[in-house]
């Protein structure tokens, strides 16, 4: 199985720990690539919609973006590894999700992204995780991922792995080694009824607006060229 870790933080921190220890469980045999941010992508979209109207590859950022998406898609399993910031996703990694939105099912999806697993594994000092968490599945869902765990922790006694106390950390370590072992040996993941809904309904949407369109946009081309809808 091939891995790829998104790291929304680049301290080998609490984060990081649980990270290993997630990993600790898939190293033998599997092949694990990790892209640390925002080492691995240290722009903001800016907005120009290139990649949209024309084509991924002349984004700006593409000499960063091409290497991530290309890792992406040929993984069997997406982690995302990362801490809570301001109760949400850290903006490290936001900015991987809004350069991948030209991906969505909205626009130019990749059949590839239908069959993976995802984890989310995130940590805060108390604050729910839920919203930080979400932030990710939105757009793991829409890129066409039906599934996806999230596992989430309250640090509660600080934010430096060596100062919780040995009770919390063999607890935060043994949920996610539980977590983990789910995945050894793991099949492709199969179509979820939510991203089988919003494939349908995106399907909709372009085949009604490739009829006004003289030439068909660079979504539409994408759609019939994987014979989604028909010209
Ligand atoms: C800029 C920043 C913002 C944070 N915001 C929150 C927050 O809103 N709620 C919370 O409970 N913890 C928050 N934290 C704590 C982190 O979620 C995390 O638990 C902590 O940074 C430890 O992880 P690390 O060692 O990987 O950095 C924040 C930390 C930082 C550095």
């Amino acid at each position: 199985m091939k891995i790829v870790v998104l790291n929304g933080t680049e301290v080998k921190g609490c984060t990081y720990h649980i990270k290993e220890t997630f990993l600790s469980v898939l190293r033998e045999g599997n092949e694990i690539t990790e892209f640390y941010f925002p080492t691995a992508l240290p722009h903001f979209c800016i907005g120009c919609k290139t990649c949209f109207m024309k084509n991924e590859n002349l984004c700006p950022h593409a000499k960063f973006t091409s290497p991530l998406w290309n890792s992406i898609l040929e993984a069997d399993l997406l982690l995302f590894a990362y801490p809570v910031y301001a109760l949400r996703v850290p903006s490290q990694l936001k900015t991987l999700l809004d350069h991948l939105c030209v991906h969505w099912m909205a626009h130019r999806p990749d059949k590839r992204m239908f069959t993976k697993h995802a984890v989310i594994l995130t940590n805060s000092i108390g604050a729910p995780n839920t919203s930080a968490q979400k932030d990710v599945a939105t757009s793991l869902n829409w890129l066409g991922v039906s599934n996806i765990k999230r596992l989430g922790f309250g640090l509660m006694e600080g934010v430096e792995w060596n100062k919780l106390s040995e009770k919390r950390r063999n607890k935060i370590e043994g949920k996610t080694i539980e977590l983990a072992k789910k995945y050894i040996g793991i099949q492709p993941a199969r179509k979820g009824i939510r991203v089988r809904m919003y494939f349908e309904m995106c399907r909709m949407i372009h085949k009604a607006v490739l009829k006004s369109e003289q030439i068909p946009s660079a979504d539409n081309r994408h759609w019939i060229e994987n014979g989604w809808i028909k010209q």
